[in-house]
């Protein structure tokens, strides 16, 4: 009985990776008849891409997008079987590695539109600025790339852009950079580009906003079961549980201080347990006062300053007998969500995903097993 109470490692990221395979297909199925390309870049949104692309190609993932060059032949050197598509690069970073293995490369640029030019030959999207104001193409250089490209022995697999506010359904931007993007694609027809893939959408959009699904979608933070419209329920499954052990328990007094600075002074006598996860491992001081840890389904607020290492939560006089070595939820699960916990500091579910690291191990359950 006892036994199973105690967590192999201190901190574990837990994946589920049946729950990145369902919302695969939900994503697969909504967006139909575009394609989907399953965003990777940040090791999967702090997931694991080695770990999840074999889920999502049996699920039904018909690319995979990153954001780094490095991350594209990650993928490859991992046995991927679908199209990878890569789009941050400095033309100072030499190309030919890329486009000779078969990853589509963006081209934001004019630098870039040379660099690849010059190589001769790959794959490339040509990714356009339609209202975002990061990276892409600036509406002037649309025709003078787009002519180059066509006029090389590059092959061109259609245009991309991102959208700045599809997360705000109110927006009127969206749509605007939804005709923007059509005018694009119609430009480089009129050029003579075939242009066969055309994708703008993120997972706002892909959820929401038929129009804006063109050929393919590029889904992310909903592949991981997160929404990325507050409030909104499209039947995902969240994929990650952040799971900590309690490494001691202790009696404290009523009015004793805890922890740094003590800012947090017991209520009443009673218990508190340390938790095996700090600010090296994700978890920011400002989480303080936000965060309800769960111990075998019981809910426990987390007090005073978070650690380097470790934190406190408050057990009340502990009615639970939770004990050294139990294992904490201390986000998802039973626990605050990601969502609540990014709402309640002022910030966005993709931040607190990628924030979780430090000593944290990722657990797998599902899927393909193992441990990355
Ligand atoms: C260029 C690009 N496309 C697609 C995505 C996926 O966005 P989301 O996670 O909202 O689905 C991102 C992520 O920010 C991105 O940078």
């Amino acid at each position: 009985m006892v036994a199973q109470w105690f967590a192999m490692n201190l901190l574990e990221s837990r994946i589920n990776l049946d729950a990145i395979a369902h919302n695969t297909a939900t994503l697969k199925r909504l967006v139909a008849p575009a394609k989907l390309m399953c965003v990777l870049k940040a090791d999967a949104y702090n997931h694991g891409a080695v770990a999840v692309a074999p889920v999502m190609e049996a699920a039904g993932a018909d690319a995979f997008g990153v954001a780094t060059m490095e991350e594209a032949h990650a993928l490859l050197d991992a046995g991927v079987q679908v199209p990878i598509t890569c789009w941050l690069w400095s033309p100072t970073q030499d190309p030919a590695a890329v486009l000779d293995a078969g990853i589509t490369l963006a081209v934001a640029s004019k630098s870039q539109a040379e660099r690849v030019i010059a190589h001769g030959r790959g794959r490339v999207v040509i990714k356009v600025d339609t209202g975002m104001h990061r990276s892409g193409l600036i509406e002037d250089d649309w025709h003078e790339v787009m002519t180059d490209l066509h006029n090389s022995n590059v092959d061109v697999q259609g245009l991309m852009s991102h959208f700045a506010l599809a997360d705000d359904p109110a927006q009127p931007l969206t749509g605007a950079q939804v005709r923007k993007f059509e005018q694009a694609i119609a430009l480089g027809r009129s050029i003579g580009l075939e242009l066969a893939c055309n994708h703008i959408a993120n997972s706002p959009a892909a959820l929401n906003i038929p129009e804006a699904r063109f050929d393919m979608v590029r889904a992310g933070l909903s592949l991981f079961g997160e929404e990325p419209v507050v409030g909104e329920d499209h039947g995902l499954q969240p994929a990650l549980r952040w799971v900590g052990t309690v490494t001691m328990t202790k009696p404290v007094s009523k009015g004793a201080g805890v922890s740094y600075g003590h800012t947090w002074h017991a209520p009443e006598e009673g218990v508190i347990a340390v938790v095996s996860a700090g600010y090296a491992d994700g978890l920011p001081r400002s989480a303080q006062g936000h965060l309800e840890v769960a111990i075998n389904g019981q809910r426990y607020p987390q007090v005073g300053r978070v650690c380097m290492d470790q934190f406190l939560i408050y057990l009340g006089d502990n009615p639970k007998d939770v004990r050294a070595g139990e294992e904490v939820e201390i986000l998802g699960g039973q626990a605050t969500a990601v969502s609540e916990l990014a709402a309640s500091m002022g910030t966005i579910n993709y931040e607190v995903m990628c924030m979780l690291g430090g000593r944290t191990r990722r657990v797998y359950s599902g899927g393909v097993k193992g441990e990355k």
